[in-house]
């Protein structure tokens, strides 16, 4: 279940990444509705995008207890590219986010995830540096939950577009603003569900039988 689960979430952040980061790297000719007339829109989309999906991609093989212990190296260097590329990630994003024509709700909440992506980021190394390990793993567990609201924001876009045609009033925007808050908020909860019940909680062992 456990490996069902790990496979499941990094197929899904490798098949993000493959497919929406590409398209800025290549003049974003080919992105519908892209607004090119908003200065420095389409640079700072080009500069949060490829990092973010470089974190996207690294984040679940730095969760792999076999691989951390093999090659400690790997990890020490894999997790700082992974740091640096969310701290260069959300501070492109503060531009897109500030100058985005969405709506004023989705401005908070990616404001919001941008504030929370940098602390947890910062917990995280600040942690590690003092060697410790535990509060460590915890970070980064919220740190990459973050990190993967850019899945669950676009599997929520993908629910809730089926139900637009039952409701005609309603504007994209408003999927689109409704996708972003329910990931954040669905993300932080099962974050800190998975924390307390399994990295917090302490292992039981079953009683021997007589
Ligand atoms: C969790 C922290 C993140 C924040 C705060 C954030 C913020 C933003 C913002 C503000 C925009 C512009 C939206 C608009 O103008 O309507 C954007 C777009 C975008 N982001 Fe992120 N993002 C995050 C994570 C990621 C990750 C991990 C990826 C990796 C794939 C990513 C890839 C993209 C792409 C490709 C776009 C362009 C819009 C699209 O094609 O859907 N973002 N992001």
């Amino acid at each position: 279940m456990k490996r069902f689960l790990w496979v499941l979430l990094t197929v899904s952040a490798l098949g993000i990444t493959a497919y929406f980061v590409p398209p800025y790297l290549v003049g974003g000719t080919t992105v519908p509705g892209l607004d090119r007339s908003i200065p420095g829109y389409y640079t700072s989309l080009v500069i949060h995008a490829l990092p973010a999906g470089t974190a996207l991609a690294i984040g679940p093989f730095q969760f792999v207890t076999r691989l951390r212990t093999r090659f400690p190296r790997a990890h020490r260097i894999a997790g700082r590219v992974y740091l640096i590329a969310v701290v260069v990630a959300s501070l492109a994003a503060t531009w897109s986010a500030a100058v985005t024509r969405s709506g004023f709700a989705l401005q908070v909440a990616f404001f919001a995830l941008i504030a929370a992506w940098l602390y947890t980021a910062a917990q995280a190394y600040r942690t590690i540096r003092r060697r410790d390990v535990k509060a460590h793993r915890v970070w980064m567990i919220r740190n990459y939950t973050l990190t993967f609201a850019a899945v669950t924001l676009r599997i929520y876009q993908l629910i809730l577009l089926q139900v637009w045609p039952l409701m005609p009033d309603l504007e994209y925007a408003e999927i689109y603003t409704s996708s972003a808050w329910l990931s954040l908020a669905g993300n932080i909860a099962v974050a800190e569900y998975f924390i307390v019940h399994r990295v917090l909680a302490p292992r039981t062992r079953r009683p021997a039988t007589v």
